[in-house]
C-alpha cells in the first residue's frame, strides 16, 4: 500500500539526529526509509510496520543507494520525494600537519560525495516513476557551524561541512527547473552518540555551553523540529542553510 502522506528517506536515521528525524517524520504520518550502516538500536514504537524501512547501506556506494531506494518505492507503492541527509562521521580534531590523508578522504567522502549520491539516488528513483507533471521534493542536508568562520583542527571535517554547505546551493539552484528544493541546516553541538563520544573522550562541554548564547547543548529532536520545518513546511526557502546552534554563529568575537 503507498503511503498516503508521503515516502521520506533519511540517510542516518538509526542514530542521533537522523533518528529523531525518523520519529518525527513517522509521527507525521509519512512512510520512512533509513539507509545507514550501522542497524536502528530499537525500532521506533510509533512505527507501523509498513511505515518503516530500513537498509543496511554505505552512502558513498551509489549503486547500493540506488538499489535501496528503488526496493523502498517498490515496497511503499510510491518513489520517495523527500530526503534528510543525516549520516556521518567524526573528522579526526587534529593539527593540519598531523591528520592522515587516508582518513581526510573518507571524511570528504562520506560527508560531501555521501551526500551527492543520496541526492542524485533520490532524483533519478523520482523521476523514473512517469507522472505529469513531476512530483517535485525536498532535500535538507546536515551541514555544522564548522562551515562559519575558521577553526583550528578542522582541516578535514570543517572543510568537509563546508564542501556539503555549498553542495546544498548549487543543487538548489540546478534543480529548482524541476521543483525540488534543497535547503540545509547547520547544527550547533546536539547531544548525541556522536557527541557523547567526544565527551567520553575529554570534550569541553562546560566551556562550549559557556560561549553559546542559550547556554547549552541542543536535544536531537529540537534539531530534527528544523529539519522537519526545512523539509516539508518552507515552501518558498531553497539553497539556504540554517544554522541550529542556540547562538554560536550569531557571536561576533
Ligand atoms: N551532533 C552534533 O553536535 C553535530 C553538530 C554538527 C553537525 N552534525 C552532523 O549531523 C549529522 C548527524 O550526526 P549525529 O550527531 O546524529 O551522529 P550519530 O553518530 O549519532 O549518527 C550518524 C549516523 O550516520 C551513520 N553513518 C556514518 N557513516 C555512514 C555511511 N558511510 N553510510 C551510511 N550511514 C553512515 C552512522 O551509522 C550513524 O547511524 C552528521 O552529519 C554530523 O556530522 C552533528
Amino acid at each position: 500500500m503507498a503511503d498516503s502522506a508521503g515516502h521520506a528517506v533519511v540517510t542516518g536515521g538509526s542514530s542521533g539526529i537522523g533518528r529523531a528525524v525518523v520519529d518525527r517524520l513517522l509521527r507525521r504520518g509519512l512512510g520512512v526509509t533509513v539507509l545507514d550502516a550501522e542497524p536502528m538500536r530499537e525500532t521506533p514504537a510509533s512505527a507501523r510496520d509498513s511505515a518503516l524501512r530500513t537498509f543496511l547501506v554505505d552512502v558513498t556506494d551509489e549503486k547500493a543507494v540506488g538499489e535501496a531506494l528503488d526496493e523502498a518505492a517498490e515496497q511503499a507503492g510510491a518513489a520517495p520525494t523527500l530526503l534528510v541527509t543525516s549520516h556521518g562521521i567524526r573528522g579526526g580534531y587534529a593539527p593540519a600537519l598531523d591528520l592522515d590523508l587516508a582518513s581526510c578522504r573518507r571524511v570528504l567522502d562520506v560527508h560531501v560525495l555521501g551526500t551527492l549520491v543520496a541526492a542524485r539516488s533520490l532524483v533519478r528513483c523520482m523521476e523514473r516513476v512517469p507522472g505529469d507533471p513531476p512530483p517535485g521534493g525536498s532535500i535538507v542536508t546536515v551541514s555544522s557551524t564548522t562551515a562559519y568562520g575558521g577553526w583550528a583542527n578542522q582541516a578535514d571535517y570543517g572543510v568537509a561541512k563546508a564542501a556539503v554547505r555549498q553542495l546544498t546551493r548549487n543543487l538548489a539552484v540546478e534543480w529548482a527547473p524541476r521543483g525540488i528544493r534543497v535547503n540545509s541546516i547547520a547544527p550547533g553541538h546536539t547531544l548525541t552518540p556522536m557527541v557523547q563520544e567526544m565527551i567520553d573522550q575529554g570534550y569541553d562541554v562546560a566551556a562550549t555551553e559557556a560561549r553559546t548564547p542559550l547556554g547549552r547543548l541542543c536535544t536531537p529532536d529540537e534539531m530534527a523540529a528544523a529539519i522537519e520545518f526545512l523539509l516539508m513546511d518552507a515552501s518558498f526557502s531553497t539553497g539556504v542553510c540554517m544554522p541550529v546552534d542556540g547562538g554560536w554563529t550569531a557571536v561576533g568575537k
